[in-house]
């Protein structure tokens, strides 16, 4: 038994399974503390992680100094915007603006489409199960990614796997040491798109390498080890989450028939339902702050260079911010949820991954007149990642 009245480990697979009944004690009072690889404060309730996200002049997204930092950091040292405070972060966030521009997302519609039925079609016309990971949510963020950076259809699968092995040792490698295969996809991830960068400085095509070149040759330098972070940052924060988003969402309509019902009934809601699975099950379920100094929050202490786990899946279920926060709810309003963060370094991407998300539930069903769990007894089986939250595998049933 813990010496705590909440239990709080991201290490252990029994809890990233079904984190959620852990959450009810850490929202009725204020941030608690233990101790996991380093002294860490639990930022759980609604008010309190909105407060510490808004708050970047108390709170730096700088990580404490590790042994092996160097070699697992797969940015190698050089700032990204999601790690780099005012004014390093304004500037960089402005940069990539300029390339990755609502536009550019609006224009990538037809194209999803396309690739999301091409997916779709591989499965067999009368097939009764459909494993949803392996078919669909797994490719598409990958391809509409590798397609926007302009790599070359033929390496999307390597692209995938690199992307995979890095993810799956983030956050545990802080508390464990760089795993090899962490540290073999970083360097050959790295080697590939330095390669098509120097490609495009020499050939400018349409894509977000290019438009991201050209940018880091305006008056706003971005050096090239930014330019680099930048797009490695960009594979890794867009791929995985979104495919969690769509293998997410589909569990919940399979777990909730009647709202599945109800949106193939008003396929407008789609949007709204899209954010309410954000909310009840975020791909991204925590992020990390640490205080500048000593400071309080909800009436807890956080000293100086520990750790601020910033709870975002709790605030999402604080009943003093949702009503009936355990129901899936597919026309929730209003739902302000925080799965993609808040404050300055709110996600970039959330434009293209609603827009991807709502092309692949639509399609879904579309496609299939049914979505139900094939063996609804056998237990779900989840990714490793501490932070991240998402199936191995999704069997659906479909006729
Ligand atoms: C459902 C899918 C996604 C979720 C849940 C998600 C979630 C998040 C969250 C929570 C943050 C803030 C982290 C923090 O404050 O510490 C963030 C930042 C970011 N995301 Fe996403 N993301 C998703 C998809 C994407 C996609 C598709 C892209 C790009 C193609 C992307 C690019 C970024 C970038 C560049 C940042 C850093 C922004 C900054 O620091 O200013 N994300 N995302």
């Amino acid at each position: 038994m813990s010496e705590h009245d909440f239990y709080f480990n991201p290490f252990d697979p029994e809890f990233r399974a079904n984190p959620y009944p852990h959450f009810p004690p850490l929202l009725e009072g204020p941030p608690r503390q233990l101790n996991l690889f380093m002294p860490t404060t639990l930022i759980a309730r609604y008010a309190d992680v909105v407060t510490v996200l808004r708050d970047h002049e108390r709170f730096t997204v700088r990580r404490p100094e590790i042994p092996f930092r160097e070699r697992i950091d797969p940015f190698a040292g050089a700032p990204t915007i999601l790690t780099a405070d005012p004014p390093v972060h304004g500037r960089l966030r402005r940069l990539v603006s300029k390339a990755f521009t609502p536009r550019r997302v609006r224009e990538l519609e037809p194209r999803i489409r396309e690739i999301t039925e091409e997916l779709l079609n591989r499965a067999a016309g009368n097939c009764r199960e459909f494993e949803a990971m392996g078919m669909l949510a797994n490719a598409l963020p990958v391809v509409v990614i590798a397609e926007l950076l302009g790599v070359s259809a033929a390496d999307h699968g390597q692209f995938k796997q690199w992307s995979n092995d890095l993810v799956s040792s983030f956050g545990q490698d802080m508390a464990t040491g760089p795993s090899p295969a962490g540290l073999a996809a970083k360097d050959a991830l790295r080697r590939y798109l330095s390669e098509v960068i120097v490609q495009r400085r020499a050939n400018p095509a349409d894509d977000l390498i290019s438009a991201l070149v050209a940018a880091s040759d305006d008056a706003e330098v971005l050096s090239e080890d930014e330019l680099l972070a930048f797009v490695v940052l960009l594979l890794l924060a867009g791929n995985e989450t979104t495919t969690n988003l769509i293998g997410n969402g589909l569990l919940a309509l399979c777990r909730h028939p009647d709202e599945q019902q109800r949106l193939r009934e008003t396929r407008e809601l789609i949007p709204a339902a899209i954010e309410e699975m954000l909310r009840l099950d975020p791909p991204v379920q925590m992020t990390v702050r640490m205080p500048t100094s000593t400071t309080t929050v909800g009436g807890t202490e956080i000293p100086a260079g520990t750790l601020a786990f910033v709870l975002l899946a709790a605030a999402n279920r604080d009943p003093a911010q949702f009503a009936r926060p355990e129901r899936f709810d597919v026309a929730r309003k209003p739902n302000e949820h925080v799965s993609f963060g808040e404050g300055i370094h709110f996600c970039l991407g959330a434009p293209l991954a609603r827009l991807e998300g709502a092309i692949a539930i639509e399609s879904m069903l579309e496609k299939f007149p049914q979505l139900q769990l094939a063996k609804p007894e056998a237990k779900l089986e989840y990714r490793g990642s501490m932070a991240l939250r998402g199936l191995s595998k999704l069997l659906l049933s479909v006729r």
